[in-house]
């Protein structure tokens, strides 16, 4: 993961990420058109579904070696997301399924991760860390219907490429690190 080979990008629009498996996969999905139903707007493909981490938009492929160098510095613990509480942001227009209690390992896993970023000169996002899953886009949201929660095991992180084609986003894992 050093240099681009001929015809290959010079920079990715990459982001760290929780990588659903497939049993939460269906279920974020099944929430998903439960959420459409009430306040519209556009669902996110199946599998685009995943829980950011950090993001760190275009990156030089020059930059992969250290980036890869900060995520393998992060000691972590398998832990489990309990995703019980929909939310909307008026300011995105993004309808999501969130925590009502980040359990520990997760905010510890996202504030190590933003540690060694940004002692590595990554960009970092200076905002709390909300967990959240997008579900929907483009949606003015409505009443908070009370939702059926998921339970996602967490064991790993994942780096995600993202490209963006005329019909969306396309996401491809990219790196894998298990939390011992
Ligand atoms: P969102 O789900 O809240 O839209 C890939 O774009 C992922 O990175 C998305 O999950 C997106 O969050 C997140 N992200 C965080 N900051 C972003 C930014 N400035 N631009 C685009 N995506 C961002």
């Amino acid at each position: 993961m050093t240099e681009a080979g001929p015809g290959e990008p010079d920079s990715l629009r990459l982001f760290f990420a929780l990588w659903p498996g497939e049993a939460t996969r269906t279920a974020l999905n099944h929430t998903g058109k439960w959420l459409h139903q009430h306040w519209g707007g556009r669902r996110m493909r199946a599998d685009t579904l995943h829980l950011t981490l950090a993001f760190l938009g275009s990156t030089s492929v020059l930059q992969l070696d250290a980036l890869v160098a900060c995520a393998d510095s992060v000691q972590s613990h398998p832990f489990e997301l309990i995703l019980d509480r929909a939310g909307h942001w008026r300011h995105n227009r993004i309808g999501w399924l969130g925590t009502a209690e980040a359990p520990p390992q997760h905010l510890e896993l996202v504030g190590a991760l933003n540690i060694a970023l940004q002692a590595a000169g990554f960009p970092v996002d200076v905002r709390p860390h909300v967990p959240h899953v997008t579900l929907l886009r483009n949606t003015s949201g409505g009443e908070m219907p009370t939702c059926e929660p998921i339970r996602w095991p967490v064991s790993e992180f994942v780096l995600v490429k993202s490209v963006t084609e005329s019909d969306g986003a396309y996401y491809e894992v990219i790196r894998r690190w298990p939390l011992a």
